[in-house]
């Protein structure tokens, strides 16, 4: 069994600020960095931290060659990844003392990943491998459909959402990672337990981890409802957190580990993520994610 993410590929330019620059406000930062980000790329670190055959299909532009580098690096294979004529996508990112964050994202070469491109990448891997998907890339329809018609897995976060979110067939999803806030806006509820009956009847199938925050996850099928505590941590940067969550989980889950062990492990690695600065490079290996204890912190 294969993992292959098909995902944004970022250059996240951080600025560390005392708080959220407000319209017409002009204000200096502490610190800027440049580094690896993206929501595809955060969550194939995040995934290959606990699953060995990783793979990771995406566009950059030649600027972000330094990208596919560190996938690679960290022993990701990347030689699905193709370069665009377009610059690679960028994220100018606000983190405030408070460890909150505000992105702005330009598209660029993540938009440029045509048909044939897709069907080439898919056409390497077979009914039961496990397609993983955000939403910062497009021909988000096409891939879906085409990775159903395979049989493999498929695997949505809807991050970040938009109004075509609602066009996708959750029918030919397995497993879907939301948050509250795309939670009601898929299914139009307010409350967690209508959110809940909501996917039941209409996705039987479809398994869905809802987080929510410093109130911890929960996961649902049609039998179960399995719920998980926050842990409660020092934040400092809270960009990444949830790519954390989704590759731990889903790395856990489809090893068929039994699903709290599944919620615990992706609580504890996002939460280790959030006390340190960055995306991607906030990522805690699997054996930092283990020995955590909330009271070590
Ligand atoms: O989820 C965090 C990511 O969102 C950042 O790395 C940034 O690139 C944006 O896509």
């Amino acid at each position: 069994m294969k993992i292959i993410n098909f995902g944004s590929l970022n250059i996240d330019i951080f600025f560390r600020v005392n708080h959220i620059v407000k319209p017409g406000e002009t204000i200096s930062a502490q610190s800027i960095e440049k580094r690896a980000g993206g929501k595809g790329l955060n969550q194939s670190i995040a995934l290959v931290k606990n699953f060995d055959k990783v793979y990771h299909a995406g566009s950059v532009g030649s600027d972000g060659a330094f990208l596919k580098e560190y996938l690679k690096g960290e022993g990701i294979d990347t030689s699905f990844i193709k370069e665009s004529k377009n610059p690679t996508g960028n994220a100018i990112i606000q983190v405030d003392d408070k460890g909150e964050n505000s992105i702005v994202l330009y598209k660029g070469a993540n938009f440029d990943n045509d048909k044939e491109y897709i069907a080439q990448v898919l056409s390497k891997f077979d009914k039961d491998d496990i397609l993983v998907l955000q939403n910062e890339i497009n021909n988000m329809e096409y891939i879906i459909d085409m990775g159903y018609k395979k049989q493999m897995k498929l695997v949505l976060n809807p991050s970040p959402i938009t109004k075509e979110v609602k066009k996708f067939d959750l029918n030919k999803i397995d497993l879907l990672l939301v948050n509250e806030t795309e939670a009601k806006e898929i299914t139009n509820c307010q409350d967690i337990d209508q959110i809940i009956e909501y996917f039941r009847e209409n996705y039987p199938d479809l398994k869905v981890v809802i987080t929510l925050g410093c109130n911890g996850s929960i996961f649902v099928d049609k039998e179960n409802k399995i719920c998980q505590e926050a842990y409660n941590v020092e934040a400092v940067d809270s960009t990444g957190a949830g790519d954390t969550f989704t590759g731990f989980f889903v790395a856990e889950f489809y090893k068929n580990k039994d699903v709290n062990d599944c919620l615990k492990l992706a609580t504890k690695a996002s939460a280790l993520s959030v006390t340190k600065q960055g995306a991607s490079i906030s990522i805690p290996n699997i054996e930092e994610v283990k020995k955590f204890d909330e009271e070590d912190l």
